[in-house]
């Protein structure tokens, strides 16, 4: 009896497990939305000035205030500014429309090395949402910005603070 009780307490717990994992798979996607692309299945990436992008939805409208608010914790790692320096993550600025892994410099992960794409509004969302799941085995520490609107705004802001052309 007693060990059958344990039982259904494991399998509650997995049940629970496969739960959250379904949770986490979810995020940021929304309800009813199509899921975020990974980096093997992101395809064949139109690029544009920033610019551009700030002219077209989402951008547009997002808040780059909160954007702001939003890349603090983006600074503890990365620099924005131009000529400013690798730090625990690479150098940010002018990372837009250019390949994945390939700022001077920095020691990436063998994942992001080799990845196969170039970053674009599309791909930083995806990867922003849950880089663990956008690209596997990446090292970049970070848990994920949940929120579409929030990662909008984010986005936003950095095609402002990473750039020339979008100030
Ligand atoms: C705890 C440190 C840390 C934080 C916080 C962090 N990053 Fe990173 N980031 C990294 C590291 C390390 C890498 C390189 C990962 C690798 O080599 O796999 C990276 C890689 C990247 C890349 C890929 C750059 C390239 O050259 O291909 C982008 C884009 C990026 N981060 C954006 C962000 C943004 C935007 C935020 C804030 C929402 C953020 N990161 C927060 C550490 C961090």
């Amino acid at each position: 009896m007693r060990e059958y009780s344990r039982l259904l307490a494991i399998a509650g717990v997995a049940t629970l497990v496969a739960a959250c994992g379904k949770a986490t798979e979810d995020n940021g996607t929304g309800s009813g939305t199509a899921p975020l692309p990974t980096a093997a299945t992101l395809g064949e990436q139109v690029v544009l000035d920033a610019g551009e992008y700030l002219a077209a939805a989402p951008y547009r409208d997002a808040d780059r205030s909160n954007g702001e608010r939003q890349a603090q914790i983006c600074k503890a790692c990365h620099s924005f500014d131009r000529d400013g320096p690798n730090m625990i993550g690479p150098a940010l600025h002018g990372f837009f429309g250019t390949k994945a892994g390939s700022r001077g410099g920095f020691d990436y992960s063998d994942v992001l090395r080799r990845a196969d794409f170039v970053w674009t509004p599309e791909a930083l969302d995806a990867w922003l949402a849950q880089p663990g799941r956008f690209l596997p085995g990446n090292r970049m520490t970070f848990g994920g910005v949940l929120k579409q609107e929030d990662r909008n705004d984010l986005i936003a802001y950095l095609l402002t603070a990473t750039t020339d052309s979008g100030e």
